[in-house]
């Protein structure tokens, strides 16, 4: 229902289609699965196409993602996009996962590419970035992204009052990030309990700026 061309960015972060859950988590239940976090291809498929339809022309596009299914997004994003750089998001810590045979997971991919073309703003960036995770004690959402990686890649591609699109919001880092930026978000969130957890979330932030 988004019209054509009508958005200045967007920063998604879309089920990585790892059947993600975290090791620490299982006893405890706090989180719940991500829906479609698992052989949702075609979901992811469709989705890319759609946001190349709603950006506007000379617009940029970031969706993260894990090297686990690199191949896979990084070939549905080149057929819509043109792709400049796969951003590694370097955390402060690193997770579990097989502890006696592979090493430390430390990083999580973004891809980044263009609409048309677009230009960065502010000082250029090295395309590692160093950011800490969200505190396993702060998190509202088992992937939640930092606000800080956010508005550093909206700060870095789009303008003030520019409308910025994710179809995956989750607790709503990114529309955090966007009102704290000056920017306007439209956010998608499948999971209602999610959704009631980033509404609380705007309702204080926007309490905390008046
Ligand atoms: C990787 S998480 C996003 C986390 C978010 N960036 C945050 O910081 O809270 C992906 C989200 O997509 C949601 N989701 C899955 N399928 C969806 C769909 N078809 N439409 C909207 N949301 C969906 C899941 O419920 C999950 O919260």
């Amino acid at each position: 229902m988004i019209p054509d061309g009508s958005v200045d960015l967007i920063v998604t972060d879309p089920p990585y289609l790892m059947n993600y859950r975290s090791n620490r988590r299982v006893a405890t239940e706090k989180f719940r699965h991500i829906a479609n976090d698992k052989d949702a291809t075609a979901l992811i498929s469709q989705y890319l196409a759609e946001c190349q339809r709603i950006m506007k022309a000379d617009t940029a596009i970031y969706v993260f993602c894990s090297w686990h299914h690199i191949d896979f997004f990084k070939a549905e994003f080149e057929k819509h996009f043109k792709l400049k750089n796969l951003i590694v998001w370097s955390k402060n810590v690193h997770g579990t996962g097989d502890l006696r045979g592979a090493y430390g997971p430390k990083h999580e991919l973004v891809l980044y590419g263009h609409k048309g073309r677009s230009l960065l703003r502010g000082k250029r960036c090295p395309d590692v970035i160093d950011c800490a995770k969200v505190p396993s004690s702060k998190l509202t959402h088992p992937t939640e992204k930092p606000t800080e990686l956010l508005r550093l890649f909206i700060r870095n591609s789009s303008d003030p009052g520019a409308v910025v699109f994710d179809g995956f919001g989750g607790t709503g880092s990114l529309c955090e990030a966007a009102l704290v930026e000056g920017r306007n978000f439209i956010v998608f969130e499948i999971d209602r309990e999610y959704v009631e957890t980033a509404n609380k979330r705007l309702d204080s932030l926007q309490l905390l700026q008046n």
